[in-house]
């Protein structure tokens, strides 16, 4: 077995051991294949650790940028505090629309919300409108534009606010400077900029699997008691 079927054989086992999608999951994703959508969501390993890390957070305020069929917004949904939102931005009518029946299906429309247009001029509106900070926040759309959903996010940021990121490893492309493709650049940027940031802390978590070789950023806020060390 190549190391790519055997990561795939565990991703399997992971999701099957774990329960880790059920009826409405699978409903989301079946309808986000019959409406033509992208299969690019997030694998359920990947969804159930976002949950895991929205439940340890205590997350009431979530924050997505990139909804497509509603997947990952499903997972994120289900793992709020009580009273909790997911708000989640989605710039291609058809993603959102498809998603809205997804969430609705899952019994989630009344703590899930899909806000629709480009995801920048979004949170420019969310930074105007001076909306409470969020508890975490899940970076999914257009990768090029990464670098500038963080700085976007920042001021909608508290100390201990979770920033997550999808895609930065890009089959390992992250780690060559040489490479232009402006999603690889668009990670490169994003990751220097978590790194060189006093407010943050960052790590990546090179992922394996269903979707192949990628990996998640996942930085924390850190209060002003903390930015020494
Ligand atoms: N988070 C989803 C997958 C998102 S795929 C999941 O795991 O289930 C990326 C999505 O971002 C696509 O639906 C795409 O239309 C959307 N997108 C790309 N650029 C965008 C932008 N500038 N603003 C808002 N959404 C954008
Ligand atoms: C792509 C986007 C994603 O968010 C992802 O998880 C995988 C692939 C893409 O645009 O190709
Ligand atoms: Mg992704």
């Amino acid at each position: 077995m190549s190391t790519d079927e055997m990561s795939k054989a565990v991703d399997a086992y992971v999701t099957e051991l774990f329960e880790l999608e059920d009826g409405a999951l699978e409903g989301a994703r079946a309808r986000s294949r019959e409406a033509g959508l992208p299969a690019i969501e997030v694998s359920p390993a990947q969804g159930a650790f976002l949950g895991i890390l929205a439940r340890a957070a205590g997350a009431r305020r979530v924050l997505e940028i990139g909804t497509l069929g509603g997947y990952s917004s499903i997972f994120l949904a289900r793992s709020l505090a009580s009273g909790g939102r997911v708000t989640t931005l989605e710039r291609d009518p058809e993603h959102a629309s498809v998603a809205r029946t997804n969430l609705e299906a899952a019994g989630l429309a009344d703590c899930a919300e899909v806000l629709e247009g480009p995801a920048l001029e979004t949170l420019a509106r969310l930074r105007a409108e001076a909306a409470d900070p969020f508890d975490l926040v899940f970076i999914d759309a257009d990768k090029a534009d990464y670098p500038d959903y963080l700085a976007a996010v920042l001021p909608l940021s508290r100390s201990g606010t979770l920033i997550v990121a999808d895609n930065v490893v890009r089959k390992g492309a992250v780690a060559d400077p040489a490479d232009a493709d402006p999603r690889v650049v668009g990670a490169r940027r994003f990751l220097e900029a978590v790194a060189r940031n006093p407010r943050l802390r960052g790590t990546v978590v090179q992922t394996v699997g269903r979707k192949g070789h990628d990996g998640m950023a996942v930085a924390v806020v850190l209060g002003a008691e903390r930015e020494e060390r």
